[in-house]
């Protein structure tokens, strides 16, 4: 076995440069590990990666990867991949054979603790080949006990758990605090509206579309759902948490931000992680400083929020959630589908 079936990004652009091949498996490093891949779930990141659409601290318009820098082409996208381990290099031990792993989605020389924070963080599916392919090669150590029997379930924890814990935890939630999360219906707001409530014990208004999703939402944990179509948005999340929001937990961006501000009590906490609608956005700053708010910006997260995470996804406290699965071969469909329609939870990828 040489060679697998794969989607190469040969280029920025648009989805013709997700192109579907039969690539060269690379061969394992002594620390390194070969992973069958049951599932990979889509990320925006995938589709961002491709269209060259993190721009640069100069230039908001530049094409750009994650790492606000050129991407090396070709290049398997998919950061969120979960599978099986079928070869070891020289250095690992056996016994992990045939392991059902999750993928920690980067490397970095950064110290415990500081890992996400490192200048050389290296992301997989951006700087290494990631999840759109029959295999995957990673970093034994870097291979983690999948949580679930279910792989394609198991598959989202890695880039969307990990990255809706640390936004939790950058903003320091504690029990009984009011949290409003933002677009959390989507891959990362799922998990938020789950870890806020059931592992930190917040109180998560939930704010989504339409009230139709009320009952699912509450399931996840929620205290109340808002919906966002509303005329006076600021007035019904007011209402709703009788005006002490704590902490917006957001990836929503340009479309949420000042309406998040204005219903923040004052001393309150918002942390961003992505900007779903726009990344430019206007600021009054008399807001900021007349109402002690902090504004903190969060990317991924560390190894122990990574053992946290999993251990309460063993635990049945957070679980992923999962729209809509697609065939390997269908990747161009899953993107378009990710990223015109209106899901619930995750798109995975099944190889
Ligand atoms: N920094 C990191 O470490 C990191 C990691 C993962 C993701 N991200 C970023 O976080 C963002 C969200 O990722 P995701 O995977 O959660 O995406 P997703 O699954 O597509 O979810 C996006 C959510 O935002 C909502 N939304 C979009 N436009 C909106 C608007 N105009 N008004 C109100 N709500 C709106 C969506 O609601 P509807 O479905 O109702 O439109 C949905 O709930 C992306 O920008 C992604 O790149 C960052």
């Amino acid at each position: 076995m040489n060679t697998m079936k794969a989607f190469q990004v040969t280029g920025f652009g648009g989805l013709d440069k997700l192109e579907y091949k039969t690539v060269e498996l690379p061969s394992l490093e002594k620390d390194e590990v070969l992973v069958k891949i049951h599932a990979t779930a889509l990320n925006n990141s995938d589709i961002w990666m491709r269209e060259g659409g993190y721009g640069t601290d100069r230039s908001s318009d530049a094409a750009a990867g994650w790492r606000r820098e050129g991407i090396q082409f070709p290049r398997i996208p998919g950061s969120d991949i979960a599978g099986e381990i079928v070869k070891v290099g020289s250095e690992v031990e056996d016994k992990v054979l045939h392991k059902k792993v999750v993928l920690f989605p980067f490397q970095s020389s950064g110290k415990v603790g500081h890992e996400h924070m490192s200048e050389d963080i290296a992301y997989i599916g951006s700087e290494f080949d990631g999840g759109y392919a029959e295999y995957v090669i990673w970093k034994a150590d870097l291979c983690y006990d999948a949580p679930l029997t279910n792989l394609s379930e198991s598959a989202p924890i890695p880039v969307s758990g990990l990255t809706a814990w640390h936004m939790i935890k950058r903003a320091n939630i504690q029990k009984g605090e009011m949290v409003l999360v933002n677009g959390a219906t989507g891959g990362v707001g799922s998990f938020a509206v789950q870890i806020a409530a059931n592992v930190f014990g917040a109180k998560v208004i939930a704010l989504v579309r339409d009230q139709s999703l009320d009952k699912k939402m509450k399931e996840l944990g929620a205290y109340k759902t808002v919906a966002y179509k509303s005329h006076q948005l600021v007035e019904d999340i007011t209402k709703a948490s009788d005006g002490q929001i704590d902490v917006v937990l957001d990836v929503v961006g340009d479309a949420m931000f000042s309406t998040s501000l204005a219903v923040l009590k004052k001393g309150g906490t918002f942390v961003t992680s992505g900007a779903s609608s726009g990344v430019l956005t206007e600021l009054d700053l008399r807001t900021l400083y007349l109402k002690h708010l902090n504004l903190l910006g969060s990317t991924l997260g560390t190894k122990e929020e990574f053992d946290d995470l999993l251990k309460a996804v063993q635990d049945g406290l957070v679980k992923p959630i999962i729209d809509k699965t697609f065939p390997l071969e269908k990747a161009k469909e899953a993107q378009s589908y990710f990223k015109e329609s209106k899901q619930l939870g995750k798109v995975v990828l099944l190889p």
